[in-house]
Order: structure tokens, then C-alpha cells, then sequence
């Protein structure tokens, strides 16, 4: 029998991001199972869970790093469940990682200018580039776009960790992206460098959607239009920031791991 999302595709509707039944095992653990998840294009989502939940997993299956063991993943409609991960990038899908991928020695510009150089080509490259003036515009704006624009020529090794986390969104923005999967971007932040990076969320453009991976509810609550909590590697629950707040099983399951 089909799902309403399989009618609406069939109809010609596509979400930006679409899972059906989606498993990843390690050896004998399910670290994802049977995940079913649709997001719509511009849709702002928290994914919520406690560590080991398969957050990470969820990320790098939708991104290519790693193939589910079973199920299917749409892209804006396009089965991309087997495609290596420069293809699901050159059709607009990026993200940032839990650990920092910056390259320290060059300047903040100098990374933008990168990203956006590696997604102009459909995959990141390392060979030293010659400058491109559409592109270095485009590093230009996306340094302003994450108030970085005071210390775009300092080499990123002098940042602080909040300015490194900003400097990734960008480049997470590099080459007009269709959505984008933050992977814990507050994690470590001051309460100062949290609230910038709420700032430079909440201030993407509106077709742009993204999920956000955040242990912080203030954050998550405070950028996203709905949230889905995983837990042992299943969806425990959707819904909106109101809802999931309020929820009894959710908190239960927030004071469980508090206490556990
Ligand atoms: N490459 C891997 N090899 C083996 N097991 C893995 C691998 N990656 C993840 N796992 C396991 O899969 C489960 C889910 O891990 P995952 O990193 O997706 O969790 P998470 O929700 O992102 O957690 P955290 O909040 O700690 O980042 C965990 O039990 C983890 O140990
Ligand atoms: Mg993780």
C-alpha cells in the first residue's frame, strides 16, 4: 500500500529530504532502525537524543560518508540512497561535522574561498588555487553572512572555538546549498558565542533547510520549526519545539538519562 509521501511524490511533490526504512548496523548493533523521516524544502529541524542515539549515523547516511545497510533516501525527490557523497554535494546537500575540518594555517577567507572553490567544482580539492572573482565575491559575502567580516584575514589557528564553529556554517553556505545538516555547531560554546550562532541561523535564507543536531534545547527551540527525538537508534518522537517540550515521555526520557 502507498504512503501519503509516496502519493505526494508520485504527484510530482517532492520533500527535500525523504528516509523509508532506513537501517545501519555495526556488526550485531542496529545503530539506526527503520528510520522514517520527511522534511520539507526550507524546513528548519532539531534532531534530539542522547549520546549513541544514532544521531551522527542518521547524518552520514543522508550525506554519503556511510550507505545504510537497508532502505531508501530521496533527495528533493532523486534516490540518492547509493550516490557517492561529491554527487549528493553538487546536488546541493552539505554539512558540518561534530569534529572541527578547518584548515588552521590559511585565513578565515582563504577557507570560505575553498569551500566555495571545491563546491563550484563538485568535489573539495587541495591543489593551490588561482583566484576566481565570482567565487572570491561569494567568500566575501558568506565571511559577512557569519560576523566574521572584522577578522576574515587572520589565520583561523586565532580564532576562538565560536569563531571556528561560525567560519564552518559558512562554508557549509559555500556554492548556493539546498539544505544543510549541522552536526552539534553550539556544542562547547560560551553563552555569548551560543547566542551569535542562534543569530546566524535564525538569518539563513528561508528556502535554505537544515537539521540541527543539539543536546541544548534553548538552542534548538530557539531555530527550528519542528524536532524529531531518536533513541536507541528509532524516532521516540515528533513534533513541534512546543510539543516535544512539553511532552511527558520526552522529559522522561531527558530526566532518565539525566539520572542514568
Ligand atoms: N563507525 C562506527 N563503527 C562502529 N560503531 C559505530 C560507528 N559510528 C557509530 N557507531 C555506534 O552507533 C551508535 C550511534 O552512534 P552515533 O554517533 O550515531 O550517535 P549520536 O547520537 O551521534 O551520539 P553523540 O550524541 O554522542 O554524538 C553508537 O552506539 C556508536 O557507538
Ligand atoms: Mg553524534
Amino acid at each position: 500500500m502507498a504512503t501519503v509521501a509516496q502519493k505526494l511524490s508520485a504527484a510530482g511533490t517532492s520533500h527535500a529530504l525523504e528516509l523509508r526504512g532506513v537501517d545501519r548496523m555495526f556488526g550485531a548493533l542496529a545503530a539506526l532502525s527503520d528510520i522514517n523521516l520527511e522534511v520539507r524544502p526550507g524546513e528548519k529541524r532539531a534532531v534530539l537524543g542522547s549520546n549513541g542515539a544514532g544521531k551522527t549515523t542518521l547524518f552520514n547516511c543522508v550525506t554519503g560518508d556511510f550507505l545504510p545497510t537497508s532502505g531508501r533516501i530521496r533527495f528533493f525527490g532523486e534516490d540518492i540512497t547509493r550516490l557517492p557523497a561529491h554527487e549528493r554535494i553538487r546536488r546541493g546537500l552539505r554539512r558540518t561535522y561534530q569534529i572541527s575540518l578547518l584548515f588552521k594555517g590559511l585565513t578565515v577567507l582563504d577557507n570560505i574561498y575553498l569551500a566555495c572553490r571545491g563546491v563550484s567544482r563538485g568535489r573539495f580539492s587541495f591543489v593551490r588555487p588561482r583566484r576566481n572573482e565570482a567565487l572570491m565575491q561569494s567568500a566575501e559575502e558568506l565571511v559577512d553572512a557569519v560576523h566574521l567580516t572584522d577578522i576574515r584575514d587572520r589565520p583561523v589557528a586565532e580564532l576562538s572555538y565560536g569563531q571556528q564553529r561560525q567560519l564552518e556554517v559558512a562554508m557549509a553556505l559555500a556554492g548556493a546549498p539546498r539544505f544543510i545538516l549541522f552536526d552539534e555547531p553550539a556544542a562547547g560554546l560560551s553563552p555569548t558565542e551560543r547566542g551569535e550562532l542562534i543569530e546566524i541561523l535564525q538569518s539563513l535564507p528561508s528556502h535554505v533547510g537544515f537539521i540541527i543536531i543539539e543536546h541544548d534545547m534553548d538552542v534548538a527551540l530557539r531555530v527550528v520549526e519542528s524536532v524529531t527525538v531518536m533513541h536507541n537508534g528509532r524516532i521516540f518522537k515528533e513534533g513541534t519545539p512546543e510539543e516535544i517540550e512539553n511532552d511527558a515521555q520526552v522529559q522522561e526520557l531527558y530526566l532518565g538519562d539525566g539520572h542514568g
